[in-house]
């Protein structure tokens, strides 16, 4: 059994995504053990007490320092004494401790198909104002493990949604959930639950 701990901040569609997976069954042999929130208005941690699942909010507000919270974060992830790490939708970056804790052991979500708008400063809407800026006309999400970088850690999934001549940030952004981020989530935590997948020389294999 996959045991993962859901880090959030925001609205937790994407932590919805797995919570209907493991439900309905397109995501076997995981248990979600813990979300943990940096922002404590996020819905996404009511998404979580509504199914039954633990839920902590540590905000960085509460420490004098940085390190403070980073230190605090990784020991309450540890007591959970998770498998798997999966970001989703979580805007805090990720301390070298908690990276080096858990190497090819954290996965994220991030809206575009890296290595387009993605690195620091893109995140959330900017990611889909800075494609429609370009003129873009196929965008989509990406699923990768995390590494030392922003963004850079093995591509697992990418899923392409193609651009609406009307799009907005707001319903580039939304489609952009729904057709790929919420699916390619679902199926990269499947893969990695039923052991089907492996890094090779900083490329992910399937078996
Ligand atoms: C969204 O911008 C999504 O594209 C990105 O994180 C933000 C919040 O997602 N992955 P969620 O609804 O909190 O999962």
């Amino acid at each position: 059994m996959l045991k993962i701990v859901v880090l959030v901040s925001g609205g937790g569609t994407n932590l919805q995504a797995i919570i209907d997976g493991i439900q309905d069954g397109l995501i076997t042999n995981t248990e979600i053990a813990g979300v943990i929130s940096n922002n404590k208005k996020a819905y996404a941690l009511e998404r979580a007490a509504q199914n039954g699942i633990k839920n902590i909010c540590i905000s960085p507000r509460d420490y004098d320092s940085r390190a403070g919270f980073d230190e605090e974060l990784l020991r309450t992830i540890n007591r959970f004494q998770p498998d798997l790490i999966v970001l989703a939708g979580f805007l805090v970056v990720i301390s070298p401790a908690m990276i080096a804790a858990y190497q090819n052991r954290i996965i994220n979500i991030h809206p575009s198909l890296i290595p387009a708008f993605c690195g620091t400063g893109y995140y959330g809407l900017k990611v889909h104002e800075a494609a429609l800026e370009r003129g873009v006309k196929i965008v989509g999400a990406t699923v990768h493990f995390v590494d030392e970088g922003t963004d850079t850690g093995p591509i697992i999934l990418q899923k392409a949604v193609a651009v609406a001549p009307l799009d907005t940030p707001e319903t580039l952004q939304r489609r952009v959930m729904e057709e790929a981020e919420w699916k390619i989530l679902a199926r990269a935590i499947n893969l990695i639950a039923n052991e089907k997948l492996s890094i090779k020389d900083g490329k992910v294999i399937f078996e």
